[in-house]
């Protein structure tokens, strides 16, 4: 089971309003991939996710747990150098890696504002580059390594009151 030290995701939750910091300790890929993937599924359409952590955190594996719960079969990988990847579906995921861009100057051109003002989930690594363009109720993501090898430290923030 994921760690939980805080908050556990909660149906009872609601009208929590600002929405608090939530917190768990991952052990393993696969329990990243289940935290998401429960994250997922309270999420609403045209939610953005910004994934915050330094390389090797574990982003990209919490993304790819946003698409099991999505219900998307294709393998998700980084897209470091396509930067976005789309994955069509009822509910379609935009996986968008801005490693490569500095700033959000720089961003231009990529035609974000379709994705954050858009009808699917997008998840964003390396989000704070853009941070002046991400819509106000964005879910924060923060991953961080923990004491062990395979431990993250992983927190929520953010996102939308109920
Ligand atoms: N608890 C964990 N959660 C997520 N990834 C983990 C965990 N423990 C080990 N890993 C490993 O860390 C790496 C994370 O890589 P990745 O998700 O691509 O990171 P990022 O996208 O942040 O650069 C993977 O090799 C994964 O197997
Ligand atoms: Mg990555």
């Amino acid at each position: 089971m994921v760690g939980i030290l805080y908050h556990p995701f909660s149906k009872n939750q609601e009208n929590v309003s600002p929405s608090p910091e939530r917190r768990w300790i991952s052990r393993s890929p696969e329990e990243t991939f289940r935290l998401a993937a429960d994250l997922a599924r309270e999420l609403p359409r045209g939610a953005v996710l910004a994934l915050h952590g330094e390389l090797g955190a574990g982003k990209t594996a919490f993304v790819q747990g946003l698409a099991r719960a999505l219900g998307i079969d294709r393998p998700v990988s980084s897209p470091t150098f396509t930067l976005i990847n789309e994955y069509p579906g009822p509910i379609p995921l935009y996986h968008i890696d801005l490693y490569r861009i500095r700033d959000s100057a720089d961003a231009l051109g990529l035609g974000l504002d379709e994705y954050l003002h858009g009808n699917g989930i997008t998840a964003i690594e390396w989000a704070e580059r853009i941070a002046d363009l991400l819509p106000p109720d964005a879910l924060h993501v923060r991953l961080q390594p923990g004491e062990e090898m395979n431990e993250r430290l992983i927190s929520v923030s953010g996102g939308r009151p109920s």
